[in-house]
C-alpha cells in the first residue's frame, strides 16, 4: 500500500501480445494499492461492440464510417469484485465475450483506426489523470501517458507466449489450439507494429523486460523492485 510519503506516480507496461503484462500489471496494482486498467479489453470491447452491430463481415471487412459513427455511444468502464475485474461495454459484464478467438482475430485491424484510437485514448488519459495508476498495453509509453514515471516494454518469444495464451485460454474453459494462438500472436505483433497510428514500439525511456523464461513471482518481483527505485529517487 502507497505510505503518505510515497509519492503517487503513472505507471505504463507496453508490450507484445500475450507477454503476460497484464497479469503482472495487475499484481503490481494490487502490491502498491494502485489502479489497473487494461487498455487491450477496451480495443475488444470496441471491437465486440462492431461484431455484435453487423459492422465486421466475414472477410473481416469493417464497415468503418458506422463504427466512427457509433464511437460516442460506446462506454467503457471496469468492475472490479474482489481480485476480478471485469470489463463493462454500456454496462454489461462482457469480460469472457472478448477474450474470444472471434475478437481476437478482429480487434488489432479495429486498433489501426485513428478515430478508434483517439477515443480511446482519451478515456485512458480520464482514468489516469489522478495518477496512482498501472496502465498496460501497446502505446501507454509512447502516446497515452508519455510522461509516465515509471515504463517497462514486456516481450517473450512468440512460441512462450503462444504456449501461455493457451494455458490461459484453456484454463477459463475457452478452446484454442496452440497453432491457431501461435498464428493469432504473430499476426497481431505485425499489424501493432506497422500501423501508422501509434504502433507497438519500446519508449525510449522504458525498461527492457524479457520475461521467457522468468516465472510468475520472479517478474512481479522485478516489477516491485522497479516500482521501488523508481519511487525512491523522486
Ligand atoms: O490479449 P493480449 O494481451 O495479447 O492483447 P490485449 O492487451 O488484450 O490487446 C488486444 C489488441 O488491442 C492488441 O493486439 C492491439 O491490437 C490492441 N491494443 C492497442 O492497439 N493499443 C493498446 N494500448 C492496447 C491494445
Amino acid at each position: 500500500m502507497p505510505t503518505v510519503n510515497t509519492p503517487l506516480i503513472t505507471i505504463a507496461i507496453d508490450g507484445y501480445s500475450s507477454s503476460g503484462k497484464s497479469s503482472m500489471a495487475r499484481q503490481l496494482a494490487k502490491n502498491i494499492g494502485y489502479r489497473y486498467i487494461d487498455s487491450g479489453a477496451m480495443y475488444r470491447a470496441v471491437t465486440l461492440y462492431a461484431m455484435r452491430h453487423g459492422m465486421i463481415s466475414d472477410g473481416q471487412a469493417i464497415d468503418i464510417p458506422a463504427l466512427i459513427a457509433a464511437l460516442p455511444s460506446i462506454k467503457i468502464d471496469f468492475s472490479v469484485d474482489g481480485d476480478s475485474q471485469s470489463t463493462l461495454l454500456n454496462g454489461e459484464n462482457v469480460e469472457r465475450d472478448i477474450r474470444s478467438m472471434e475478437v481476437s482475430n478482429c480487434v488489432s485491424p479495429i486498433a489501426t483506426i485513428p478515430e478508434v484510437r483517439h477515443a480511446l485514448v482519451a478515456m485512458q488519459q480520464k482514468f489516469g489523470q489522478e495518477k496512482g495508476i498501472v496502465m498496460d498495453g501497446r502505446d501507454i509509453g509512447t502516446t497515452v501517458f508519455p510522461h509516465a514515471e515509471m515504463k517497462v516494454f514486456v516481450t517473450a518469444s512468440p512460441e512462450t507466449r503462444a504456449r501461455r495464451r493457451v494455458d490461459e485460454l484453456n484454463g477459463k474453459g475457452v478452446e484454442a489450439s496452440y497453432e491457431e494462438v501461435l498464428a493469432n500472436v504473430i499476426t497481431r505483433d505485425r499489424i501493432d507494429e506497422t500501423r501508422e497510428e501509434s504502433p507497438l514500439r519500446r519508449a525510449d525511456d522504458a525498461r527492457l523486460l524479457d520475461n521467457s523464461t522468468m516465472s510468475i513471482s520472479e517478474q512481479n518481483e522485478w516489477l516491485l523492485n522497479l516500482y521501488r527505485t523508481v519511487t525512491s529517487g523522486i
